[in-house]
């Protein structure tokens, strides 16, 4: 299928997402958003796929949601409509996600890169919720993602004074997880993906979960669900794979088995 705002490649075992809407900026509008619904589910049938890496250009990987498609809606056109939880399905994604960004990641835009499971910077990236320069608030889950990884006081500070920051203050506050020269940036990204996307399917897809119930749950709920993951594990051929491969000093092949 052709894509009018993504482009889709296959890098290995990596998928690869690139948004491709330049003269916006990579604005997020309402095609983009049903694409990459599509792209995903793409990648999730196809067991050759094994994680996803998601990026923009170098100016920006995402300047927004597309304000030039939300200025005249009207409260029940966004209510009816449920403007924007179609990004729910996008961050529902069981297969890892990889943000790779470069430039400006503002709004809707950063609101994607944190939905998805980490986010390898560029130095040059630039992280922001402007939204209230525009006389709204973050609604693709910026208010609760963005203040679970960086806490209250800087969640707010950029939510309610609308200023950006760049990848060094993204790293110290735990949004972003390393930053890269830019021109390195996919190439770091890609092979990150490349790295999870050779582990065990089965132990990668219950890290992912395991790690996402730590911001749903109490502590020791959290702890048991690890527990029994961790435990369910002990079913699979990929254990017996692994562990047999360290005791022989080889390379384990992991079957997803
Ligand atoms: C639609 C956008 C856009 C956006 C940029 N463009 N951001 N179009 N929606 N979010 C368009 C511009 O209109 C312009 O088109 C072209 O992209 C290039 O942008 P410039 O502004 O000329 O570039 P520059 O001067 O380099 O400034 C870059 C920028 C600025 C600082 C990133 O574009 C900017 O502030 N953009 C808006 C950022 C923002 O407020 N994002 C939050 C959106 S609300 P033309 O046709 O003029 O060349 C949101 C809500 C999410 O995300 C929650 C869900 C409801």
């Amino acid at each position: 299928m052709a894509y009018e705002t993504l482009i889709i490649e296959k890098r290995g075992a990596v998928g690869l997402i690139t948004l491709n809407r330049p003269h916006a900026l990579n604005a997020l509008n309402s095609i983009l958003m049903h694409e990459m619904e599509e792209a995903l589910a793409r990648f999730h049938e196809d067991d050759a796929i094994g994680a996803i890496v998601l990026t923009g250009s170098e100016k920006a990987f995402a300047a927004g949601a597309d304000i030039k498609e939300m200025k005249d809606l009207s409260f029940t056109d966004a209510y009816l409509g449920d403007l924007m939880a179609g990004w729910d399905r996008i961050a529902a994604s069981r297969k890892p996600m990889i943000a790779a960004v470069s430039g400006f990641a503002l709004g809707g835009g950063c609101e994607l890169a944190m939905m998805c499971d980490f986010i390898i910077a560029a130095d040059n990236a630039k992280f922001g919720q402007p939204e209230i320069t525009l006389g709204i608030m973050p609604g693709m889950g910026g208010s609760q993602r963005l203040t679970r990884a960086v806490g209250k006081s800087k969640a707010m500070d950029m939510a309610l004074t609308g200023r950006m920051m760049d990848a060094v203050e993204a790293e110290r506050a735990g949004l972003v997880s390393r930053i890269v020269p830019v021109d390195k940036l996919l190439e770091e990204a890609l092979a990150a993906a490349a790295k999870i996307a050779g582990f065990s399917r089965p132990a990668v897809l219950m890290t992912k979960e395991s790690v996402n119930r730590a911001l749903e749950t109490t502590l020791a709920e959290g702890v048991r669900f690890e527990r029994r993951l961790f435990h369910a594990l002990f079913a699979t051929e990929d254990q017996k794979e692994g562990m047999a491969a360290f005791v022989e000093k080889r390379k384990p092949a992991f079957r997803n088995l």
